[in-house]
């Protein structure tokens, strides 16, 4: 009971640590209130520039991956048949840290970055490839950051239990990335509103200034 309580609350607040948000601080810039308002990596790029939304991308996956390859690699030792499941609470409350901060009103990002850093640390390699994939072909396809999220939240417990089937993971991680992507879709509500009324933006690449 201690070994769940630690995990639930250290995962927690490893997902709770608002990157974008300090980042943004950082640059003089409250990201809530610019560009879609989120505190992700895509905004940051968006509002922030390149650099800067690479470098919310790289510590919000940064979180998911600690927290579980992190969850694994201390529990393996101690009771090697809870590792897994343990990393599996991680995965899901690293996430919901991120997407709920206690510091910022519960008012948190989306999901996706932390959510490949888990599908690193916990998943077989194919599953992140796999929502890779579907994500870069969605985003060159239609432009949109938010279709490319959606439909790789989408491919993560589908690649997971298809993997399952073929003997190389378990529903208990499937089952944690079905609440992710579960979590994503919710979290994405304001851009399929945006979506669906056509007025989402896509991604522009920023042209130099005629001179
Ligand atoms: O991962 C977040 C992305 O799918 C959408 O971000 O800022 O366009 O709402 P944003």
């Amino acid at each position: 009971w201690i070994l769940l309580l630690s995990t639930i609350v250290g995962a927690y607040l490893l997902g709770s640590i608002p990157s974008g948000f300090l980042v943004g601080r950082a640059r003089g810039v409250d990201l809530r209130k610019e560009g879609s308002g989120n505190i992700g990596a895509t905004n940051a790029l968006r509002v922030l520039g390149k650099k800067w939304g690479y470098l919310v991308f790289a510590a919000d996956a940064f979180k998911g991956f600690v927290a579980t390859a992190g969850t694994v690699a201390i529990v393996e030792p101690i009771a090697p048949a809870y590792a897994i499941p343990m990393g599996v609470v991680a995965a899901a409350f690293c996430v919901v840290g991120h997407n709920f901060p206690v510091w910022l009103n519960f008012e948190g990002g989306k999901g996706i970055a932390t959510s490949a850093g888990v599908m690193l640390g916990l998943f077989p390699i194919m599953v992140f490839i796999s929502g890779l994939a579907v994500w870069l072909i969605l985003f060159f396809v239609t432009r949109y950051v938010s279709v490319a999220s959606i439909g790789a939240s989408i491919t993560l417990p589908t690649a997971s239990a298809v993997l399952t089937l073929m003997g190389h993971c378990d529903w208990l991680r499937v089952s944690v990335a079905g609440i992710l992507c579960i979590m994503a879709l919710w979290r994405h509500r304001p851009n399929i509103q945006r979506l669906l009324a056509g007025t989402e933006k896509k991604f522009e690449k920023k042209r130099p200034s005629p001179q």
